[in-house]
């Protein structure tokens, strides 16, 4: 078989793309939020239901401009989740923070609520929660907790684009959420990302601090970055969202096939979304329980030997790493969860273009506990 990928990128029209960069060429503006910027900008903030909407050039630093924009005390602790992505952590600690790592909740393995209130101390700044592979994390309790406490919330919605809570967009909810438009993601710019927020005072901070924190030409206001989103990127974004929504039907497909054969084995769990939330079709998480007949490791490496690229997303978890793991505080936090799911997660082959043929494939391969026979 030839290898098949976790996921393949979300590509427009190459005529259309072109069409699209043929402005560039002629207006020989390229960066610096030119047109293309702006117009996917204003496209975006309706798409997600925004009320504000800044682009970047990546969703990392969209993350660390989120938290500097938020001006968070030096040395002070944001409690934030282990299940994540290693830019989650580090943009904490790039902002002079500590990551604090809480616990996740075993059927969304987003943040568990029940166990923040705990390790809030007089030190604690903020909250910054993960819709881990498009599943939300529970905003309602996490804004009653930061008005508790006057903590500052912001969601990192790398894996949630589009995704909605009873009609409301992703975005809309916390101080500041961000979203990546990495080439992986569902919506790509090639590279890129945008923050939402619904305090209007945002909007001149962000945007002075995306480049550079220059307020005018004799000006520098803050200490900026060169977050700044340039005409090619905007263009890709532009041209993929006219398409994106028939990529998730399609992916609503093979999601369809994937849970219908997948539900029914022994030790195959599929998380499934929480009542009125609408799926990004991100991901496609299985966990691979102790009843399966073999392990995720090892049914990982079946499947890499088929040529077929799973992904154990995420594991390690963040603190795991070299640079978090010897921290006392890490040491002797209860995540008992996460060191039991990171074990299990395996994130399976998921596109709107997968061939059926090769769903079929996966499904009988782990059907038959990783055996091709
Ligand atoms: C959960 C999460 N946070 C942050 C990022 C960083 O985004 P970017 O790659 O756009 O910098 C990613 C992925 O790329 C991610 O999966």
């Amino acid at each position: 078989m030839n290898k098949i990928y976790v996921t393949r990128p979300l590509l427009p029209n190459f005529e259309a793309y072109i069409s699209e960069i043929n402005d560039i060429f002629v207006s020989q503006w390229l960066t610096n939020m030119g047109l293309k910027h702006n117009e996917l900008e204003e496209k975006l903030k309706n798409e997600l239901k925004a009320k504000n909407c800044s682009l970047f050039n990546n969703g990392t630093i969209a993350l660390l401009t989120a938290l500097k924009a938020l001006d968070l005390p030096f040395g002070s602790e944001v409690i934030t989740t282990p299940f994540t992505f290693a830019a989650t952590p580090h943009c904490i600690v790039w902002n002079n923070c500590k990551p604090v790592f809480c616990d996740i909740e075993p059927d969304t393995m987003t943040i568990d609520v029940k166990k923040i209130e705990q390790l809030i101390t007089p030190k604690t700044s903020a909250i910054l929660g993960v819709h881990v592979y498009g599943f939300p994390c529970d905003v309602e309790n996490i804004d009653k907790i930061a008005k508790k406490y006057k903590l500052k919330v912001i969601y990192d919605a790398a894996h949630a684009f589009s995704t909605e809570i009873n009609g409301r967009g992703i975005g809309t909810f916390g101080d500041i959420t961000m979203f990546s438009f990495h080439a992986t993601k569902l919506f790509n710019t090639i590279e890129g990302g945008c923050l939402t927020y619904n305090d209007e005072s945002l909007k001149r901070k962000i945007y002075n601090l995306r480049n550079f924190g220059i307020q005018s030409e004799e000006v520098v206001e803050d200490v900026g970055i060169n977050g700044k989103m340039n005409e090619f990127q905007a263009a890709m974004g532009l041209e993929n969202l006219k398409i994106y929504k028939e990529e998730q039907q399609k992916r609503a497909k093979v999601k369809a096939f994937y849970d219908e054969n997948l539900s029914k084995i022994k030790g195959i769990k599929i998380p499934q979304m929480p009542k009125g939330v609408t799926n990004s079709y991100q991901y496609y998480p299985i966990i691979i329980e102790d009843d399966y007949p073999i392990s995720r490791d090892e049914l990982y490496v079946r499947f890499k030997k088929q040529n077929i690229l799973t992904r154990k997303y995420f594991y390690p978890a963040c603190h795991d790493y070299d640079c978090y793991k010897n921290d006392l505080a890490v040491k002797l936090a209860d995540l008992s969860i996460v060191n039991d799911l990171k074990h299990k997660v395996l994130c399976l082959p998921y596109y709107g273009n997968l061939e059926d043929k090769t769903i079929d494939f996966i499904c009988n391969f782990i059907t038959k506990g990783g055996k091709n026979y």
